[in-house]
């Protein structure tokens, strides 16, 4: 949440922000602002309502001149998101301004305190009070701004990730984190800061990932000295980070979440990369393979994920379970962490996670490592809190995903969660060899049969916009299917901001079939398995209330097809496999709604890609 980036080095400065803040938009979009000591010494803050194109106009024609300068595009926590609210904030002398991502939980003691010092207010915002306490701290102790920084942080209580720069110290930048993301990417006598490597990766492959209660200062003669809050020196461990800007363009798509729904077949064969051998009909995945006594010592396993992340944990746990017989219970990381559950060393936690950030999903596994549990991360981004977090784990590999609704990633970790119940059945003994490679096989096709699946786009490009009438729909699934029909649901409401609802399709009879009438567009999710004839009973419960069917069929299907007013066709799979395949429509079906209706997809309405506050 809230994107963070801060140049220092002999380039101008504005264009290298304004540029890192497209780049990383998808994480806040409601206010931008950057401040940049200009030329001629001055400490300026330019700032605005709405999105980095709004403050591109906003700063045309002021002085945009200077070497060091950072930026911040924000999505609001405290204080409605107005220019006032937005970020960078000046200190009370203007001499300091900062960019922050995280809360600051002692905000309002402290803000009382700095009323009481005389210190005026200007915003509404927690990071307003950190910048006044800052330069207290400073003006108090006569330090410089880095002791000042690390005085201040020891008292502050909360999550965050600041940049600071001083007008009177133009050939430093300052830096610090916790539990928020900090990336250094180091050039030449220069440096780049961003909440993820994204603003970075067009200048310097190399970074440094700022760790837990860090500070860094980087200066114009390329030195970064990093020291935790204690002031204990760090050796700042550079790493070279794996992404091509292609990853993070939307080449000829027009939007991030078309290119990533479009980049499925390519993402789940890279997930499955060197895990799963098609020749010797075998899956390796180190995550599990370097921990087989730790994992097979699980008595259970406990998944924890938020929203499309959770989701994905459910489908985890039908094929876990089926293939194992471990038991595994998922869990939203964030009651999870506030119910004391009953946790043991006999517990495997698998922590799932696009971003590796999410603020939920690792206290929740920061609770479940305290009470003894074994822990496995499975993330996109490489680097991130989470996979730092945790014991082991796998890595999608998918390349970065931008678009704010969560579609590649959804089908990668359901894919490596296939890959793990596989490796552990194999493992365990819990399935036999025969079985064991007539899944691999399938799973190997898994790719090609999305691809023929993408060919229904245009047959969805056309009928979505039949439904921009509606105002609510409901999606229902059994077994596997069940999670995708949440997961349907979840994507239509966050990007066309349509009311919809996913069910187990036997549920609908205890309550939900009231809302059934000729207006109710009622998604079913019905591939050729063991449940079609129950869900063929009940679309006919649906049609005798004229409710409108909307399809997701296997190729072949004749009694679901003729009840239905528009079917799209998948091809065939196992039972434990068609979620990768019943999941793509319903992705295009939200988009082209969505794009019907004139929302902006890539950025919907209060939504952020990486959800680093609780
Ligand atoms: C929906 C979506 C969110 C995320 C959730 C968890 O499309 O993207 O529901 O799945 O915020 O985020 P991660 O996976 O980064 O922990």
């Amino acid at each position: 949440m809230c994107g963070i980036v801060g140049y220092i080095g002999p380039k101008d400065a504005c264009p290298i922000l304004l540029k890192g803040l497209h780049r990383l938009e998808y994480r806040g979009y409601d206010s931008a602002g950057v401040a940049l000591i200009n030329n001629n010494g001055s400490l300026s803050v330019y700032k605005s309502k709405g999105k980095v194109a709004d403050l591109e106009s906003h700063i045309a024609g002021k002085d945009i001149s200077g070497t060091i300068g950072v930026a911040h595009t924000r999505w609001a926590t405290h204080g409605e998101p107005n220019s006032q609210n937005a970020h960078p904030h000046y200190s009370q002398s203007r001499n300091l301004a900062l960019i922050h991502n995280g809360i600051i939980e002692n905000y309002k003691p402290l803000k009382q305190e700095m009323m009481n010092h005389g210190k005026v207010f200007k915003s509404e915002t927690d990071t307003e009070v950190l910048i006044q306490f800052i330069e207290y701290i400073k003006e108090l102790h006569g330090c410089n701004l880095f002791e000042a920084v690390q005085l201040a942080l020891k008292n502050v209580v909360g999550a965050y990730a600041i940049v600071v720069i001083d007008k009177d110290n133009p050939n430093r930048l300052i830096a610090a984190r916790k539990g928020s993301p900090l990336v250094i990417g180091v050039g030449n006598n220069e440096f780049y800061i961003g909440s993820d490597a994204t603003p970075i990766i067009e200048y310097t492959n190399k970074v440094v990932y700022l760790g837990e209660e860090e500070i860094a200062e980087m200066n114009r003669q390329g030195d970064l000295t990093i020291v935790n809050l204690e002031n204990v020196k760090q050796t700042p461990i550079v790493k070279t980070v794996e992404m091509n800007l292609s990853d993070i363009e939307k080449a000829d798509f027009p939007h991030y979440m078309l290119k990533e729904i479009f980049e499925q077949p390519d993402a789940l064969f890279n997930s499955m990369k060197g895990r799963l051998n098609i020749e010797q009909k075998d899956v390796l995945l180190s995550g599990i393979i370097d921990y087989k006594d730790e994992i097979l010592k699980a008595e259970r396993i406990i998944i924890c994920a938020c929203g499309t992340s959770w989701h994905a944990g459910l489908i985890g746990k039908y094929i876990i379970e089926e293939l194992t017989r471990i038991p595994v219970e998922v869990e939203y990381s964030s009651e999870f962490r506030y119910r004391n559950p009953v946790v043991t060393d006999k517990d495997l936690v698998i922590a799932i996670s696009q971003s590796g950030e999410t603020a939920d999903t690792l206290a929740a596994i920061q609770l479940a490592k305290d009470k003894g549990a074994f822990l496995y991360g499975i993330c996109n981004v490489v680097g991130s809190s989470i996979p730092r977090a945790t014991d082991t784990g796998s890595y999608l590999h998918i390349g970065p995903e931008i678009g704010v609704a969560s579609t590649k990633a959804f089908t990668a970790q359901v894919t490596t969660l296939m890959l793990m119940a596989l490796s552990i059945a194999k493992l365990r003994g819990t399935i036999t060899k025969e079985y064991f490679e007539e899944l691999v096989e399938e799973l190997y096709a898994i790719p090609e049969k999305i691809k023929k699946t993408m060919e229904l786009n245009e047959k969805i490009s056309k009928y979505s916009k039949i439904f921009t009438y509606a105002r609510n729909f409901i999606y229902l699934g059994r077994g596997y299917n069940y999670p995708i029909a949440l997961e349907g649901a979840l994507k239509l409401k966050e990007i066309s901001y349509i009311h919809a609802e996913g069910y187990p399709s036997a549920e609908m009879k205890h309550g939900p079939i009231a809302l059934i009438d000729e207006e109710m567009p009622v998604v079913v999710i019905a591939p050729a398995h063991s449940k079609y004839e129950k869900i063929l009973s009940n679309v006919q419960e649906i049609k005798a209330r004229k409710g409108k069917i909307i399809s997701v069929i296997t190729e072949g299907d004749t009694a679901i097809k003729e009840l239905s007013d528009i079917y799209f066709e998948i091809p065939a799979t196992m039972d434990c496999f068609t979620p990768l395949l019943t999941i793509v429509p319903l992705q295009l079906i939200s988009y082209y709604i969505a794009i019907a209706k004139g929302r902006d997809v890539d950025q919907p309405r209060n939504l952020a890609k990486s959800v680093t506050v609780e």
